[in-house]
């Protein structure tokens, strides 16, 4: 038996009378690479908001590690060992590479005793996202695509998650950019954490993910191997259009 480290209990997420999640059940196991996919207002990255604490679900429970989080605030999830990265970019942009990597450090499980070792810790994460080190005093809104995601991703490692939710990480991105990031995350993954990744391309996520779950108006119609979904009839009616050839 798997171990799950993450679970949502019929998880209702409504917008007044927009169902945006509709009793959906979610398993993570516990060193999986899971992904999230369906079509533009699926309700993926409302999911996601509703795991870590964004939003509180009107029905339904969240589990992480068996205790109950439902509803805990984002700073306490976090804390517990969940971090997540933006579907779009969110850095402090006047801020510098390095200084937008520590800031992860006042929301996170780690006890650093001080600054020192708090920029020791950022640069070393900044080394495993393969980020340029000559560029760490650059202010983040100069840096390109690639770059802030990396930096998105350091400061999120930096809290020492055992999960991590990844919303888009690959939008953005060129083709040959793509690479990068499913690199990244397979050293997450050789590391030990978890990761439950929403994406859209279809190349990336296929690639990426050990298993998939797909959702579509707000309610999960697929789970399964990227194989088994990508020539799932009810997938292909609603999102793929077509059977996914690897
Ligand atoms: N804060 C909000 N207020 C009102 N409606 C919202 C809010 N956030 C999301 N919605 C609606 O909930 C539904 C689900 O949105 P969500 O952003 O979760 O979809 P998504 O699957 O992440 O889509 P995308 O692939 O475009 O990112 C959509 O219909 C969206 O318009
Ligand atoms: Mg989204």
């Amino acid at each position: 038996m798997e171990e799950t480290i993450l679970r949502t209990d019929n998880v209702v997420k409504r917008f007044r009378g927009l169902v945006a999640v509709n009793k959906v059940n979610l398993n993570v196991f516990k060193g999986e690479i899971l992904g999230l996919v369906g079509p533009n207002g699926a309700g993926k990255t409302t999911l996601l908001n509703v795991i870590n604490g964004i939003y509180k679900p009107e029905e339904g429970k969240v589990y992480f590690e068996d205790e109950d989080i439902t509803g805990k605030k984002p700073e306490y999830i976090c804390k517990k060992g969940v971090a997540r990265t933006f579907q779009i970019t969110r850095l402090f942009v006047n801020m510098t590479a390095l200084e937008n990597v520590m800031s992860g450090i006042m929301f996170g499980r780690k006890e650093l005793s001080d600054f020192k070792e708090a920029k020791k810790s950022a640069l070393e994460t900044m080394q495993f996202v393969e980020f340029p080190v000559e560029k760490r005093d650059v202010v983040a809104g100069s840096l390109n695509v690639v770059e802030m995601k990396r930096i998105e991703l350091a400061r999120a490692l930096l809290t020492d998650p055992s999960l991590i939710l990844l919303d888009e990480p690959a939008t953005g991105l060129t083709p040959s950019e793509l690479p990068i990031m499913i690199n990244l995350i397979n050293k997450l993954h050789e590391k030990g954490v978890t990761t439950l990744v929403v994406d859209h391309n279809m190349r990336f996520i296929m690639n990426v993910a050990q298993r998939l779950v797909v959702l579509h108006y707000g309610e999960k119609i697929a789970e399964g191997t990227p194989k088994e979904i990508a020539s799932n009839e009810a997938v292909i009616k609603a999102y793929l259009g077509k059977k996914y050839i690897f």
